[in-house]
């Protein structure tokens, strides 16, 4: 898989009153009409919990400037402390933490699940999107952060 070149994005939802994020390259749109996407998601993980419960995600896709950020989000170290900083963020229609550097992000209701191994695929219906600057965007390319220059 490691030779799979994909995107990096940052998948945000607010459950009981807490913001949360994490780093998901498993992303993929899934339907046109209906405007549907997925993500594959750890069973395991925080994110799985919160959005069982908020029933909503946003995905945040990251330019090739987000390296840090992915780093970031994939570290139990946030986990200490607020995960989003002010002015960095703001709420979007489906109640999940836009970041302001997101290249584009989508906003999605959880449409449905499918548990597969490990991991359960959340296919989102697509509620709002945003193309926010025009920016190249990151990769992650056989376990490094990589750009398209
Ligand atoms: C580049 C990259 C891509 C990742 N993609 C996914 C993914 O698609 N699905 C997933 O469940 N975890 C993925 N992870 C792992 C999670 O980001 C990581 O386990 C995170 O700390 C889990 O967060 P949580 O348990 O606090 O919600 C990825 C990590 C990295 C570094």
């Amino acid at each position: 898989m490691s030779h799979f070149a994909s995107g990096v994005t940052i998948m945000t939802t607010s459950a009981a009153g807490r913001m949360h994020g994490m780093t998901v390259s498993a992303f993929a749109s899934q339907s046109l009409e209906p405007l549907l996407i997925l993500v594959s998601v750890e069973r395991s993980t925080t994110m799985h919990k919160l959005v069982m419960e908020s029933r909503a995600f946003a995905i945040n896709i990251l330019g090739e400037q987000g390296e840090g950020t992915a780093r970031y989000f994939a570290d139990n170290a946030r986990l200490s402390g607020p995960e989003f900083r002010e002015g960095a963020y703001h709420l979007g229609v489906s109640g999940s933490p836009i970041l302001e550097e997101a290249t584009a992000y989508l906003e999605a209701t959880l449409e449905r699940t499918l548990e597969a191994g490990d991991h359960t695929i959340m296919v989102g219906r697509v509620v709002a999107l945003q193309v926010v600057r025009d920016t190249a965007p990151l990769i992650y390319y056989r376990s490094g952060y990589r750009s398209l220059s």
